[in-house]
């Protein structure tokens, strides 16, 4: 078993990626590569690519991959069962990775060494004033109308029929442990299983995969963090005049505590800007929590008017978080 420190990017496949791409654009990723046949797409971090396209009859989630700490652990974990050998990665950014499958059929990478690139500047960036900390002094809030820039993927969450076979397989693998977990009513079975990183000491997301028990297997939602609230409703107020599906928000979830906001790329998956997420080291702890208190936002819009609003049997289970 190794211990993975983030997740990197998520793979998709769709039959038109100019499609694609403008969405992303417009959603606040911008182009680091592109070949006859495939997009890769970076946000403002270093990374040199947080969502990946390949062109294909249909749309499709391929899979996901999380960072390794070192060669030694892409080493380690090539010998688990089902993995691949150490390989080379044939694609813009290069690097190395192992590749598995995870029990709902989805691959996983984990990799080592993508070449990073620099970072891309920020818009509509202020200091903000605070009732009791006010720092921005004879600068003035003037913000451009413009897409919310994407700084980084921050987690992935997986519709599962079992939440406990998932999650053996990914602690088992990738060391990841439980910030929160969420019973079924009658106790009996995870019904939403948050996983964070272990990094011990070092702070890191309180979740990076998050695990939904559902009647339909597919991706929930993949989420990429942005640098703030403001950024957050500018970027809402862009994707609102471009016509995209809104799926739900904004809010702040209780678990986790991101200020959030859903939307729906052209294919259907869903896609969440958040910012402002709790931050957990090795003290934290695993909690276990109510169902009703997974799903309820500390503000915002609730699952529950969502779907009153939307007059669908919308899943929100399937919202995760
Ligand atoms: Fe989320």
């Amino acid at each position: 078993m190794i211990k993975v420190t983030d997740v990197a990017h998520a793979r998709f496949t769709a039959p038109d990626l100019d499609v694609m791409e403008t969405f992303l654009v417009d959603f606040g990723l911008t182009r680091s590569a592109r070949t006859d046949d495939t997009l890769y797409m970076r946000g403002t971090d270093p990374d040199h690519h947080l969502h990946i396209t390949h062109l294909a009859d249909k749309p499709s989630f391929v899979g996901m991959a999380f960072q390794a700490a070192s060669m030694e652990d892409l080493e380690t974990l090539s010998k688990a069962d089902g993995a691949s050998a150490v390989e080379e990665i044939d694609e813009p950014g290069g690097g190395y990775r192992v590749r598995m499958t995870d029990p709902n059929g989805y691959q996983v990478e984990t990799v080592f060494g993508i070449e990073t690139v620099d970072p891309l500047p920020l818009i509509n960036r202020f200091e903000p004033n605070f009732g009791s900390a006010r720092s921005r002094e004879g600068e003035l809030v003037r913000l451009k109308k413009a897409p919310c820039q994407v700084k980084r993927l921050g987690h992935v969450v997986l519709n599962v029929p079992s939440c406990e076979i998932a999650d053996k397989f990914y602690k088992e693998h990738f060391g990841f442990i439980s910030s929160d977990e969420c019973f079924t009513e009658d106790g009996t079975e995870l019904a939403v299983a948050f996983n964070r990183c272990d990094k011990g000491k070092d702070f890191v997301d309180h979740h990076t995969l998050l695990t939904v028990r559902s009647q339909v297997r597919g991706l929930a939602h993949i989420a990429f963090e942005v640098e703030d609230i403001n950024a957050l409703y500018v970027g809402k107020d862009y994707l609102e005049s471009k016509g995209y599906e809104h799926s739900w928000g904004v809010g702040r979830h209780t678990l986790g505590s991101q200020i959030f906001d859903y939307w729906f790329d052209p294919y259907g998956n869903r896609v969440e800007h958040w910012t402002d997420g709790d931050l957990l080291n090795v003290d934290n702890g695993t909690k276990v929590t109510p169902l009703s208190v997974a799903l309820a936002t500390q503000w915002g819009v609730t699952v529950a008017d969502r779907r009153a609003s939307l007059e669908t049997d919308y899943d929100p289970l399937s919202s995760g978080s």
